[in-house]
Protein backbone atom coordinates (compact mmCIF):
# COMPACT_ATOMS: atom_id res chain seq x y z
CA UNK A 1 0.00 0.00 0.00
CA UNK A 2 1.63 3.71 -0.84
CA UNK A 3 2.19 5.94 0.71
CA UNK A 4 1.08 9.80 -0.56
CA UNK A 5 4.41 10.38 -0.98
CA UNK A 6 5.12 7.56 -3.41
CA UNK A 7 1.68 8.61 -5.10
CA UNK A 8 3.27 12.10 -5.02
CA UNK A 9 6.33 10.91 -6.34
CA UNK A 10 4.54 8.56 -9.53
CA UNK A 11 2.71 11.42 -10.22
CA UNK A 12 5.59 13.64 -10.50
CA UNK A 13 7.42 11.62 -12.74
CA UNK A 14 4.70 10.19 -15.08
CA UNK A 15 5.31 10.27 -18.83
CA UNK A 16 3.14 13.10 -19.88
CA UNK A 17 0.31 11.85 -22.85
CA UNK A 18 0.48 8.71 -21.32
CA UNK A 19 -1.71 6.23 -19.14
CA UNK A 20 -0.73 6.43 -15.00
CA UNK A 21 1.56 3.59 -13.87
CA UNK A 22 0.32 0.47 -12.41
CA UNK A 23 -0.47 1.56 -8.74
CA UNK A 24 -2.08 4.69 -9.62
CA UNK A 25 -5.44 2.70 -10.81
CA UNK A 26 -5.16 -0.28 -8.29
CA UNK A 27 -3.44 0.54 -4.81
CA UNK A 28 -5.26 1.07 -1.56
CA UNK A 29 -2.85 4.08 -0.26
CA UNK A 30 -4.20 5.57 -3.58
CA UNK A 31 -7.21 4.74 -3.37
CA UNK A 32 -7.26 6.91 0.29
CA UNK A 33 -5.27 9.56 -1.39
CA UNK A 34 -7.78 10.20 -4.10
CA UNK A 35 -10.89 9.80 -1.60
CA UNK A 36 -9.15 12.00 0.75
CA UNK A 37 -8.00 14.84 -1.70
CA UNK A 38 -10.92 14.85 -4.45
CA UNK A 39 -13.63 13.02 -3.11
CA UNK A 40 -14.05 14.26 0.12
CA UNK A 41 -12.90 17.82 -0.68
CA UNK A 42 -14.19 18.99 -4.31
CA UNK A 43 -18.23 19.57 -5.43
CA UNK A 44 -19.58 16.44 -6.28
CA UNK A 45 -22.86 16.08 -8.95
CA UNK A 46 -25.23 14.09 -5.87
CA UNK A 47 -28.92 14.03 -8.03
CA UNK A 48 -31.17 16.15 -10.14
CA UNK A 49 -33.37 18.19 -7.81
CA UNK A 50 -37.01 17.07 -9.44
CA UNK A 51 -35.81 13.64 -8.29
CA UNK A 52 -36.81 15.29 -4.73
CA UNK A 53 -39.95 17.74 -5.14
CA UNK A 54 -41.82 17.57 -2.46
CA UNK A 55 -41.24 18.62 1.22
CA UNK A 56 -39.72 15.42 3.30
CA UNK A 57 -38.21 14.11 -0.11
CA UNK A 58 -34.96 12.31 1.23
CA UNK A 59 -32.64 10.10 -1.31
CA UNK A 60 -29.12 9.13 0.96
CA UNK A 61 -25.93 8.39 -1.20
CA UNK A 62 -22.54 6.51 0.36
CA UNK A 63 -19.15 8.95 -0.69
CA UNK A 64 -16.21 6.54 0.44
CA UNK A 65 -17.44 6.53 4.02
CA UNK A 66 -19.45 9.12 4.51
CA UNK A 67 -23.58 8.09 4.20
CA UNK A 68 -25.20 11.34 3.21
CA UNK A 69 -28.72 12.05 3.26
CA UNK A 70 -30.08 15.06 0.70
CA UNK A 71 -33.39 16.21 1.91
CA UNK A 72 -36.06 18.34 0.70
CA UNK A 73 -37.37 21.03 3.61
CA UNK A 74 -40.59 22.54 4.29
CA UNK A 75 -39.33 25.90 3.10
CA UNK A 76 -38.66 24.08 -0.47
CA UNK A 77 -34.78 24.66 0.33
CA UNK A 78 -32.68 21.36 -0.33
CA UNK A 79 -30.45 20.47 2.39
CA UNK A 80 -27.65 17.75 2.70
CA UNK A 81 -26.24 15.77 6.16
CA UNK A 82 -24.18 13.64 7.13
CA UNK A 83 -26.49 10.24 7.58
CA UNK A 84 -25.40 10.13 11.17
CA UNK A 85 -27.27 10.00 14.39
CA UNK A 86 -26.24 12.31 17.23
CA UNK A 87 -27.01 9.91 19.63
CA UNK A 88 -24.59 6.74 19.28
CA UNK A 89 -23.83 7.26 15.12
CA UNK A 90 -26.82 4.91 13.09
CA UNK A 91 -27.17 5.44 10.39
CA UNK A 92 -30.16 7.26 10.22
CA UNK A 93 -31.86 6.85 6.69
CA UNK A 94 -30.78 3.40 4.96
CA UNK A 95 -33.36 3.07 2.17
CA UNK A 96 -31.91 5.35 -1.21
CA UNK A 97 -34.49 6.90 -2.02
CA UNK A 98 -38.06 8.01 0.51
CA UNK A 99 -39.97 9.91 1.94
CA UNK A 100 -40.80 11.08 5.44
CA UNK A 101 -42.08 14.42 7.38
CA UNK A 102 -39.12 14.03 9.90
CA UNK A 103 -35.55 11.95 10.28
CA UNK A 104 -36.65 9.33 12.67
CA UNK A 105 -33.67 7.41 13.82
CA UNK A 106 -34.84 3.72 13.85
CA UNK A 107 -32.32 2.61 17.03
CA UNK A 108 -34.18 5.02 19.76
CA UNK A 109 -36.28 7.51 17.58
CA UNK A 110 -34.36 10.39 18.27
CA UNK A 111 -36.22 12.73 15.81
CA UNK A 112 -34.81 15.57 13.42
CA UNK A 113 -36.66 18.40 11.83
CA UNK A 114 -35.66 18.33 7.88
CA UNK A 115 -33.55 20.88 8.15
CA UNK A 116 -31.36 18.84 10.26
CA UNK A 117 -32.72 20.38 14.14
CA UNK A 118 -33.11 17.82 16.82
CA UNK A 119 -36.66 17.91 17.76
CA UNK A 120 -37.01 14.89 20.21
CA UNK A 121 -35.15 12.73 22.35
CA UNK A 122 -36.69 10.50 25.12
CA UNK A 123 -36.15 10.35 28.51
CA UNK A 124 -31.76 12.23 28.06
CA UNK A 125 -30.50 13.42 31.33
CA UNK A 126 -31.40 16.85 32.97
CA UNK A 127 -29.16 19.68 31.35
CA UNK A 128 -28.99 18.05 27.93
CA UNK A 129 -29.44 19.91 25.39
CA UNK A 130 -30.78 19.25 21.85
CA UNK A 131 -29.49 22.30 20.12
CA UNK A 132 -26.02 21.07 20.31
CA UNK A 133 -27.40 17.30 19.17
CA UNK A 134 -28.87 18.26 14.92
CA UNK A 135 -27.42 16.76 12.46
CA UNK A 136 -24.47 17.72 10.75
CA UNK A 137 -24.50 19.59 7.73
CA UNK A 138 -22.92 18.44 4.26
CA UNK A 139 -22.26 22.11 1.76
CA UNK A 140 -25.21 21.62 -0.53
CA UNK A 141 -25.39 23.81 -3.96
CA UNK A 142 -28.62 23.65 -6.16
CA UNK A 143 -27.79 24.88 -10.07
CA UNK A 144 -29.71 24.77 -13.62
CA UNK A 145 -31.60 22.09 -11.25
CA UNK A 146 -28.98 19.79 -10.45
CA UNK A 147 -27.77 19.38 -6.61
CA UNK A 148 -23.96 18.86 -5.62
CA UNK A 149 -22.86 18.14 -2.50
CA UNK A 150 -19.01 18.95 -0.80
CA UNK A 151 -18.04 17.38 1.94
CA UNK A 152 -15.11 19.55 2.60
CA UNK A 153 -15.08 21.48 5.98
CA UNK A 154 -14.67 24.75 3.54
CA UNK A 155 -15.92 23.97 0.28
CA UNK A 156 -14.57 24.98 -2.64
CA UNK A 157 -16.27 28.14 -4.97
CA UNK A 158 -19.22 26.86 -6.17
CA UNK A 159 -18.58 29.56 -8.59
CA UNK A 160 -18.51 29.77 -11.70
CA UNK A 161 -20.00 26.53 -12.34
CA UNK A 162 -23.49 27.62 -10.36
CA UNK A 163 -24.22 30.83 -13.18
CA UNK A 164 -22.80 29.00 -16.15
CA UNK A 165 -25.59 25.66 -15.47
CA UNK A 166 -28.55 27.90 -14.87
CA UNK A 167 -27.80 29.64 -17.81
CA UNK A 168 -27.08 26.36 -20.06
CA UNK A 169 -29.63 24.51 -18.39
CA UNK A 170 -32.79 27.07 -18.21
CA UNK A 171 -34.52 26.32 -21.62
CA UNK A 172 -33.94 22.14 -20.09
CA UNK A 173 -36.54 23.51 -16.86
CA UNK A 174 -35.48 20.92 -14.86
CA UNK A 175 -37.46 21.76 -11.99
CA UNK A 176 -40.28 21.01 -14.05
CA UNK A 177 -39.25 17.56 -14.85
CA UNK A 178 -39.52 14.50 -13.19
CA UNK A 179 -36.70 11.42 -12.95
CA UNK A 180 -38.70 8.35 -14.54
CA UNK A 181 -35.67 5.83 -14.60
CA UNK A 182 -32.93 4.84 -13.04
CA UNK A 183 -30.36 2.24 -13.73
CA UNK A 184 -27.63 1.53 -10.92
CA UNK A 185 -24.15 -0.75 -12.19
CA UNK A 186 -21.40 -1.71 -10.84
CA UNK A 187 -18.44 -1.81 -12.67
CA UNK A 188 -14.96 -3.15 -11.62
CA UNK A 189 -12.30 -0.72 -12.67
CA UNK A 190 -10.81 1.62 -10.71
CA UNK A 191 -13.22 5.17 -11.08
CA UNK A 192 -10.35 7.15 -13.29
CA UNK A 193 -10.75 4.27 -15.91
CA UNK A 194 -14.57 4.61 -15.84
CA UNK A 195 -13.73 8.48 -16.35
CA UNK A 196 -11.12 8.43 -18.74
CA UNK A 197 -13.66 5.89 -21.15
CA UNK A 198 -15.96 8.36 -21.07
CA UNK A 199 -13.52 11.30 -21.96
CA UNK A 200 -12.74 9.74 -25.20
CA UNK A 201 -14.75 8.17 -28.32
CA UNK A 202 -12.15 6.40 -29.90
CA UNK A 203 -13.66 3.03 -28.62
CA UNK A 204 -17.02 4.33 -29.66
CA UNK A 205 -16.93 2.56 -33.10
CA UNK A 206 -15.79 -0.85 -32.00
CA UNK A 207 -17.78 -0.77 -28.79
CA UNK A 208 -21.05 0.89 -29.85
CA UNK A 209 -22.99 -0.62 -32.26
CA UNK A 210 -26.42 1.05 -31.09
CA UNK A 211 -25.05 5.17 -29.73
CA UNK A 212 -23.25 5.16 -33.14
CA UNK A 213 -26.66 5.52 -35.10
CA UNK A 214 -26.77 8.89 -33.66
CA UNK A 215 -23.81 10.18 -31.70
CA UNK A 216 -20.53 10.89 -33.78
CA UNK A 217 -17.18 9.67 -32.62
CA UNK A 218 -14.99 12.26 -34.23
CA UNK A 219 -13.38 14.67 -31.81
CA UNK A 220 -14.26 17.75 -34.12
CA UNK A 221 -18.01 17.23 -33.54
CA UNK A 222 -18.25 16.00 -29.49
CA UNK A 223 -15.09 17.84 -28.28
CA UNK A 224 -15.28 20.72 -30.12
CA UNK A 225 -11.77 22.85 -28.96
CA UNK A 226 -9.79 25.61 -30.94
CA UNK A 227 -12.45 25.50 -33.89
CA UNK A 228 -10.52 28.34 -36.03
CA UNK A 229 -12.98 28.34 -38.76
CA UNK A 230 -16.89 27.83 -39.64
CA UNK A 231 -18.12 23.95 -39.18
CA UNK A 232 -21.12 21.91 -38.72
CA UNK A 233 -20.68 22.26 -35.16
CA UNK A 234 -20.79 26.05 -35.08
CA UNK A 235 -22.95 26.29 -37.49
CA UNK A 236 -25.00 24.34 -34.71
CA UNK A 237 -24.49 26.60 -32.07
CA UNK A 238 -25.41 29.79 -34.32
CA UNK A 239 -29.09 28.14 -34.75
CA UNK A 240 -28.97 27.03 -31.29
CA UNK A 241 -28.23 30.39 -29.91
CA UNK A 242 -30.78 32.25 -31.91
CA UNK A 243 -33.81 30.09 -30.41
CA UNK A 244 -32.54 31.18 -27.31
CA UNK A 245 -30.18 27.96 -26.07
CA UNK A 246 -26.20 28.20 -24.83
CA UNK A 247 -24.25 26.14 -26.74
CA UNK A 248 -21.21 27.09 -27.33
CA UNK A 249 -17.94 25.50 -25.66
CA UNK A 250 -17.28 26.52 -22.30
CA UNK A 251 -14.28 25.02 -20.50
CA UNK A 252 -13.03 26.39 -16.58
CA UNK A 253 -9.68 27.16 -16.77
CA UNK A 254 -8.69 24.16 -14.32
CA UNK A 255 -10.75 21.59 -16.85
CA UNK A 256 -12.70 20.36 -13.75
CA UNK A 257 -15.58 21.07 -16.16
CA UNK A 258 -17.01 21.56 -19.57
CA UNK A 259 -20.69 22.33 -21.55
CA UNK A 260 -20.94 22.42 -25.20
CA UNK A 261 -23.91 21.52 -27.20
CA UNK A 262 -23.10 19.29 -29.88
CA UNK A 263 -25.14 18.17 -32.81
CA UNK A 264 -26.03 14.68 -33.07
CA UNK A 265 -25.71 12.62 -36.52
CA UNK A 266 -27.59 13.53 -39.38
CA UNK A 267 -29.80 15.68 -37.79
CA UNK A 268 -31.01 12.76 -35.05
CA UNK A 269 -33.45 13.69 -32.42
CA UNK A 270 -32.52 11.51 -29.40
CA UNK A 271 -30.23 8.48 -28.59
CA UNK A 272 -32.99 6.00 -30.35
CA UNK A 273 -32.67 3.34 -32.38
CA UNK A 274 -34.83 5.14 -35.21
CA UNK A 275 -32.65 8.30 -34.29
CA UNK A 276 -36.00 10.35 -33.72
CA UNK A 277 -37.71 11.19 -30.32
CA UNK A 278 -38.21 9.10 -27.75
CA UNK A 279 -40.65 12.08 -25.75
CA UNK A 280 -43.13 13.63 -27.61
CA UNK A 281 -43.44 16.47 -25.04
CA UNK A 282 -40.04 18.70 -25.17
CA UNK A 283 -37.93 18.82 -22.08
CA UNK A 284 -38.94 22.60 -21.02
CA UNK A 285 -39.12 25.02 -23.15
CA UNK A 286 -36.87 23.42 -25.86
CA UNK A 287 -37.68 25.20 -29.18
CA UNK A 288 -37.07 22.41 -31.86
CA UNK A 289 -35.92 18.33 -31.49
CA UNK A 290 -32.88 18.40 -32.86
CA UNK A 291 -31.05 20.36 -31.17
CA UNK A 292 -28.38 17.98 -30.46
CA UNK A 293 -27.03 16.94 -26.81
CA UNK A 294 -26.01 19.23 -24.69
CA UNK A 295 -22.53 17.73 -22.91
CA UNK A 296 -21.94 18.58 -19.30
CA UNK A 297 -19.27 17.19 -17.31
CA UNK A 298 -17.56 17.77 -13.99
CA UNK A 299 -14.92 15.81 -12.52
CA UNK A 300 -14.40 13.60 -10.16
CA UNK A 301 -18.04 12.36 -10.55
CA UNK A 302 -20.31 13.28 -13.72
CA UNK A 303 -21.11 13.41 -17.58
CA UNK A 304 -24.37 14.03 -19.20
CA UNK A 305 -26.90 14.28 -21.99
CA UNK A 306 -29.37 17.04 -22.15
CA UNK A 307 -31.66 16.46 -25.14
CA UNK A 308 -34.63 18.06 -26.76
CA UNK A 309 -36.95 15.58 -25.43
CA UNK A 310 -35.21 14.20 -22.20
CA UNK A 311 -31.94 14.23 -20.64
CA UNK A 312 -29.45 11.71 -19.11
CA UNK A 313 -27.54 12.24 -15.53
CA UNK A 314 -24.70 9.89 -15.35
CA UNK A 315 -22.98 9.76 -11.62
CA UNK A 316 -20.11 7.79 -10.50
CA UNK A 317 -18.99 6.97 -7.12
CA UNK A 318 -15.70 5.10 -6.08
CA UNK A 319 -16.57 1.85 -4.07
CA UNK A 320 -13.06 0.21 -3.64
CA UNK A 321 -9.53 0.47 -5.48
CA UNK A 322 -10.70 -1.35 -8.52
CA UNK A 323 -14.87 -0.79 -8.63
CA UNK A 324 -16.99 2.33 -8.86
CA UNK A 325 -20.76 2.59 -8.90
CA UNK A 326 -22.43 4.32 -11.51
CA UNK A 327 -25.66 5.45 -11.75
CA UNK A 328 -27.69 6.53 -14.48
CA UNK A 329 -30.78 8.60 -14.50
CA UNK A 330 -33.55 9.47 -17.29
CA UNK A 331 -35.19 12.77 -17.20
CA UNK A 332 -38.38 14.23 -19.11
CA UNK A 333 -40.90 16.69 -18.58
CA UNK A 334 -43.26 16.08 -15.93
CA UNK A 335 -46.47 16.05 -17.91
CA UNK A 336 -44.71 13.15 -20.30
CA UNK A 337 -46.91 9.67 -19.28
CA UNK A 338 -45.56 6.51 -20.09
CA UNK A 339 -47.00 4.67 -22.92
CA UNK A 340 -48.43 8.03 -24.15
CA UNK A 341 -45.82 10.37 -24.74
CA UNK A 342 -42.93 7.73 -24.67
CA UNK A 343 -42.23 4.02 -24.52
CA UNK A 344 -39.38 3.49 -21.57
CA UNK A 345 -37.60 1.13 -23.65
CA UNK A 346 -37.63 2.78 -26.69
CA UNK A 347 -36.09 5.87 -24.31
CA UNK A 348 -33.36 3.64 -22.19
CA UNK A 349 -31.99 1.01 -24.52
CA UNK A 350 -28.99 2.87 -26.27
CA UNK A 351 -27.97 4.13 -22.84
CA UNK A 352 -28.37 0.48 -21.17
CA UNK A 353 -26.62 -1.39 -23.32
CA UNK A 354 -23.54 1.20 -23.96
CA UNK A 355 -23.45 1.77 -20.40
CA UNK A 356 -23.26 -2.25 -20.58
CA UNK A 357 -20.59 -2.02 -23.06
CA UNK A 358 -18.72 0.94 -21.68
CA UNK A 359 -18.59 -1.89 -18.07
CA UNK A 360 -16.70 -4.53 -20.38
CA UNK A 361 -14.58 -2.02 -21.61
CA UNK A 362 -13.62 -0.69 -18.34
CA UNK A 363 -13.45 -4.31 -16.31
CA UNK A 364 -10.96 -5.30 -19.17
CA UNK A 365 -8.98 -2.29 -19.02
CA UNK A 366 -8.38 -2.79 -16.03
CA UNK A 367 -7.51 -6.62 -15.55
CA UNK A 368 -4.79 -6.31 -18.24
CA UNK A 369 -3.78 -3.03 -16.22
CA UNK A 370 -3.29 -5.60 -13.01
CA UNK A 371 -0.81 -7.46 -15.55
CA UNK A 372 2.54 -7.55 -13.87
CA UNK A 373 3.86 -6.69 -17.66
CA UNK A 374 1.16 -3.76 -17.92
CA UNK A 375 3.39 -0.60 -19.31
CA UNK A 376 1.29 3.19 -19.42
CA UNK A 377 1.01 3.51 -23.31
CA UNK A 378 0.45 6.62 -25.28
CA UNK A 379 -2.59 8.53 -25.63
CA UNK A 380 -3.84 9.56 -29.12
CA UNK A 381 -3.93 13.72 -29.10
CA UNK A 382 -6.78 13.65 -31.71
CA UNK A 383 -8.83 10.92 -29.99
CA UNK A 384 -7.87 11.29 -26.67
CA UNK A 385 -7.48 14.43 -25.50
CA UNK A 386 -10.06 14.44 -23.31
CA UNK A 387 -8.25 12.07 -21.66
CA UNK A 388 -5.06 13.65 -21.65
CA UNK A 389 -6.82 16.44 -20.28
CA UNK A 390 -8.69 14.64 -17.28
CA UNK A 391 -5.72 12.79 -16.35
CA UNK A 392 -3.27 16.18 -16.43
CA UNK A 393 -6.02 18.09 -13.98
CA UNK A 394 -6.20 14.53 -11.84
CA UNK A 395 -2.32 14.39 -11.60
CA UNK A 396 -1.53 18.44 -11.46
CA UNK A 397 -4.79 18.47 -8.32
CA UNK A 398 -2.92 15.34 -6.55
CA UNK A 399 0.30 17.20 -7.25
CA UNK A 400 -0.79 20.59 -6.19
CA UNK A 401 -2.77 18.65 -2.72
CA UNK A 402 0.04 16.07 -1.67
CA UNK A 403 3.08 18.73 -1.72
CA UNK A 404 3.92 19.67 1.69
CA UNK A 405 2.46 23.48 2.10
CA UNK A 406 5.33 25.76 2.84
CA UNK A 407 3.96 26.25 6.01
CA UNK A 408 3.80 23.24 7.02
CA UNK A 409 7.44 22.96 5.83
CA UNK A 410 8.68 25.86 7.98
CA UNK A 411 7.07 24.28 10.99
CA UNK A 412 9.10 20.86 10.52
S1 LIG B 1 -28.49 6.00 17.70
FE1 LIG B 1 -30.04 7.23 16.86
S2 LIG B 1 -31.49 7.35 18.42
FE2 LIG B 1 -29.94 6.16 19.26
FE1 LIG C 1 -18.20 4.26 -24.23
Amino acid sequence: MLADHDALTLLRNRKPNHALEQPLYCDPGVFQADLDQLWYKDWLFAIPACEIPKTGNFVTMQVGAYPVVIVRGADKQIRAFHNVCRHRGQRLCSVVKGSSPKLVCPYHQWTYELDGRLLYARDMDKGFDPAAHGLKPVHCAVAGGLVFISLAKDAPAFEPLGASLNDYLAPHMLDEAKVVHTSTIVENGNWKLVIENNRECYHCGGNHPSLCRTFSDKPVITAPNDLGEATEVTRHWDRCEAAGLPSRFLLHPTAQWRLARVPLLDGAESYTMDTKRAVAKPLGRMPFFDAGSLLFFHYPNSWNHFLGDHAIVFRILPLTPTTTEVTTKWIVHKDAVEGVDFDMKRMTEVWLATNDEDRRVVEENQAGILSPAYEPGPYSSLHEDGVIQFIDWYANTMIQRLSPQPSAMAAE
